[in-house]
């Protein structure tokens, strides 16, 4: 945005004038606030950090600094104690910041800062031949967002599916699904099945124990290659993925590589070595470990005693391969707060064998899913939860479009739009490590805080769109920016890029689902007073503005993975 570098530049100036040496450009634009009330300004100028070097009382620098400042783009300045506080002069703002939108569409808000270098981001990795759970839904959701945010700063974002679908388990069900599995079964409902398969078999081995050593055993078969091992855990693992694919479908969701834990299994002696030779392995009752001391940490499990490897072990594995593979400036992974250990441990014993870019290592931790307070498991014989969920937001959505707007064209696309949308929304509005309470009723509503109520704003601001022509580009009358509610929505939608970085530095999107609302609801106010569509001159710099909210509102949705339906 123009006129804030203008702003900055016109206080630097301003600062020499009076004879400050010491602040940059950068520094201004740092201590540069936005005042947490519209009718203190647009912009707040904190003169008490001056006082030190100038010798003089907040207050006077602030006077003396007011009267300095002359620029076209300010409609005035007010001295509020030791503040300087700008008000821009809407028209003049307002067009450039209509302007804008309207030139860079759905570019409005891109930053550079990435420079296209790459940054992974681990997320969903639900475990094969077990449910999708809401875990999973969140990392999904929140990972997909994330991605959507480095990218429109710059980056190029690299979806990695770490899939669970190696360890000892898959011994067991092997082992269960030799004895009592049915091939057709497992193709009808592969995860129910396979869940069923893998419950059955740890109540049976209660009775009879030595079932434990044949899934050991069968396990040990798929680590040496067996044929016969090696096609049953392909064959788990393609059924499973398809379900889980119908879920990704559903969401709109797709990644760069689905390559999971049993990737790792050709790269893992080449890590062990490494640690051997850097010295960081030690032994401990028989497994290998790396000593985490020094950082007050358990150690690091990298092989137990029988010589298999372990979950750190496949993410050692995974960090050097990615590394390679991708060179990331940065690597993100979207996980449960309950692996915060295991991800510290991960990333210190990087650091132990000397890589540097495991600074650049993040775990983005979450809080969990609740249902009336309490943890959301799997409900018993309920196994495809989260498709359940999902299809039963997507009813819930349709029956409401049948009540208010009956003659809809593309009625079940819309409402699959805004039924995903909802559960996407409902988690994503929160900050990340809240938990969230899980309600479909209080996703659905149009009203309050809701992905249906950013919807049905931006749907109600194209169907304004509709009935008028808007006409770019042209130079239209200002007046209309004037009015207080529409200046609302002018200095939100200034607001958008700082939003976007904020939600980029924090790796937080909830900031980003909390502004789409602000824009609807200050939107909401400007419709609910102003006649956008009265012939007079006004009237086109009135629709640039409508058309502006659709375009931040549409973008501000697809970047936390929400699609924007014109019409619901
Ligand atoms: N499959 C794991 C789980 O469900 C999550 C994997 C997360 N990613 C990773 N690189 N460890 O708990």
């Amino acid at each position: 945005m123009k006129y804030k570098q203008v702003i900055i530049s016109t206080i630097y100036d301003v600062l020499m004038e009076m004879g400050i040496s010491t602040m940059s450009k950068a520094e201004v634009e740092k201590k540069l606030e936005i005042p947490p009330k519209q009718d203190m300004g647009d912009y707040a100028f904190p003169c008490f950090i001056l006082a030190k070097e100038l010798k003089k009382a907040p207050v006077q620098i602030a006077q003396e600094l007011s009267v300095l400042i002359k620029n076209e783009y300010l409609e005035r300045v007010e001295v509020v104690g030791p503040y300087v506080n700008f008000f821009l002069d809407k028209q003049i703002a307002g067009l450039e910041i209509v302007s804008e939108v309207l030139n860079e569409k759905d570019n409005f808000g891109k930053l550079s800062i990435g420079n296209k270098k790459k940054i992974t981001i681990d997320l969903s990795s639900p475990n094969i031949a077990k449910p999708f759970s809401m875990g999973h839904l969140r990392s999904t959701v929140i990972g997909n967002a994330l991605a959507n945010i480095v990218e429109k700063c710059g980056y190029t974002p690299i979806r990695i599916n770490h899939l669970g679908d190696w360890g000892t388990q898959f011994g067991k069900l092997i082992t269960a699904y030799k004895m009592w599995g049915v091939e057709e079964k497992v193709k009808r409902e592969p995860i129910k099945e396979l869940l069923t398969l893998y419950i059955r078999f740890h109540e049976e081995a209660e009775q009879t124990p030595v079932l434990e050593d044949t899934g050991r055993s069968w396990f040990k078969r798929l680590e040496d290659g067996d044929k016969e091992a090696l096609s049953l855990w392909k064959w788990f693992r393609e059924e499973s993925l398809k379900e889980f694919e119908r879920i990704y479908q559903l969401m709109g969701i797709e990644f760069d590589s689905f390559n999971g834990e049993a990737f790792y299994n050709d790269k893992m002696d080449v890590v062990v070595n490494e640690l051997e030779t850097k010295k960081l392995l030690t032994e401990s009752d028989g497994a290998m470990v790396v000593s985490l001391e020094e950082y007050d940490h358990p150690p690091c499990l990298i092989k137990k005693s029988d010589g298999a490897t372990l979950y750190a072990t496949r993410d050692l594995a995974a960090a050097l391969y990615r590394k390679r593979e991708y060179d990331f400036a940065k690597a993100l992974y979207v996980v449960g707060g309950e692996q915060s250990l295991h991800f510290k441990q991960v990333f210190h014993v990087l650091n132990k064998m000397g890589y540097e870019w495991s600074k650049e290592m993040h775990h983005i931790p979450f809080g969990m899913m609740l249902k009336d307070g309490k943890k959301m498991s799997t409900r018993k014989g309920k196994v495809v939860l989260l498709e359940e969920v999902l299809q039963e937001a997507i009813q819930l959505a349709a029956q409401n479009i049948d009540t208010r707007n009956p003659n809809l064209a593309h009625k079940e696309e819309v409402a699959k739009m805004v039924g995903v949308g909802a559960v996407i929304f409902h988690d994503l509005k929160n900050y990340r490590l809240n938990d969230v309470e899980f309600s479909l009723e209080a996703m659905l509503t149009f009203e309050g805080e809701t992905g249906p109520y950013v919807q049905y704003t931006h749907a109600r601001a194209c169907s304004i769109l509709r009935k008028a022509n808007v006409i770019e580009h042209e130079p239209v009358s200002l007046e209309a920016f004037k009015d207080e509610k529409a200046w609302t929505v002018l200095s939100l939608l200034m607001k958008f890029e700082e939003v976007i970085k904020q939600a980029y530095h924090q790796f937080d999107p909830s900031q980003i689902a909390k502004y789409t609302i602000d824009l609807a609801q200050a939107f909401n106010k400007y419709y609910g007073v102003v006649r956008i569509l009265d012939e007079d001159e006004q009237k086109q710099a009135r629709l640039q503005l409508v058309k502006s909210v659709t375009i931040v509102l549409k973008e501000g949705l697809r970047l936390l993975g929400v699609k924007a339906p014109e019409q619901m």
